[in-house]
């Protein structure tokens, strides 16, 4: 594995492997690399000749400087893992290498940046986009890997491909979650032991909120619920708790709205902030 942290260097090891007709596959990650970012690391090492991961703590999708920089770190580790996943590439660019001038673009997401984190994370997925494009545009990959974890990432960037024209097929993989339930996250390692021992009760509650689906006259009903729920739990500060179309992240009204529903949710525990989501049907 070889680990490079300049753009140039990459784009003519890359270009190499095209020459010879090699199919690359990339998994754009932050680093402090847990089971969830080696799921989607497996997928790509199956369905590609040439494995390419990327670890940057992307400064511009952060939109809270605290979460920044106590966002973990773990390079040592993280190339640990990676060459044990057969990986060929590690992409750890500096951020002036990533951005030598301060980022101007400005995406318009439409609906799908107004709800849940977008709404409660403003700036962010412009960041996420302004940062998924240049690797693209470095790596220009066959296929690119992205978890259902952050479900409505997945939908910008799927959108992003769309309205920058990039010609590279954008591959979900479904959540990895702990024993107990939880969604695998790097910033559970910032949990201290009484709040990972409250985070389950957050995959608990949303897949209670599935199986009584039948029971919830509305969206509205189950979301009620849900937030009670969560209030009984102490140490659970539930932000959104949103049932939305899982093509256009709208809320829905009534359950005959949409064919395709899916439910997130994003909830402090203390500090840290944690997101989730379940699909209720489709
Ligand atoms: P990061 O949080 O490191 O996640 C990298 C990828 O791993 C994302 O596609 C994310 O959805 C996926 N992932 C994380 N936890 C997962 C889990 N428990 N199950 C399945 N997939 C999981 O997401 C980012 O970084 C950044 O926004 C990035 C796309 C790299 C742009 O900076």
């Amino acid at each position: 594995m070889k680990a490079i942290g300049k753009i140039d260097q990459l784009r003519s090891e890359l270009k190499y492997h095209r020459q010879q007709q090699k199919s690359i596959g990339f998994v754009p990650t932050m680093g402090a690399l847990h089971q969830g970012h080696l799921d989607l690391i497996s997928k790509a090492r199956e369905q590609n000749d040439i494995l390419v991961c990327s670890i940057f703590v992307n400064p511009v999708q952060f939109n809270n400087e605290e979460d920044l920089n106590n966002y973990p770190r773990t390079l040592v580790e993280d190339l640990e893992k990676l060459e044990k996943a057969g990986c060929d590439y590690v992409f750890t660019p500096s951020v002036p290498e990533m951005y030598p001038e301060p980022v101007s673009e400005n995406y318009d997401f439409g609906d799908l940046e107004k709800v849940m984190e977008g709404k409660f994370r403003p700036g962010h997925f412009n960041g996420v986009a302004v940062v998924v494009r240049k690797l693209l545009e470095i790596t220009e990959p066959e296929r690119a890997y992205f978890g259902e974890k952050d479900y409505q990432q997945l939908q910008i960037i799927r959108k992003l491909v769309q309205i920058a024209g990039l010609d590279v097929e954008i591959k979900p993989v479904e959540i990895s979650r702990e024993v107990d339930g939880l969604a695998r996250s790097s910033r559970n390692a910032r949990l201290k032991p009484r709040e990972r021992e409250a985070a389950p009760a957050i995959f608990r509650i949303i897949s209670q909120a599935r199986e009584k689906l039948q029971q919830f006259e509305s969206p509205a009903d189950m979301r009620n619920w849900g937030l009670k729920e969560m209030q009984k739990e102490s140490l659970l500060e539930p932000e959104y708790f949103e049932i939305v179309d899982m093509e256009t992240l709208a809320p829905i009204g009534s359950w005959d709205e949409t064919s395709r529903c899916i439910l997130c949710v994003a909830v402090f525990i203390g500090k840290v902030r944690l997101i989730d989501n379940i699909i209720l049907f489709s």
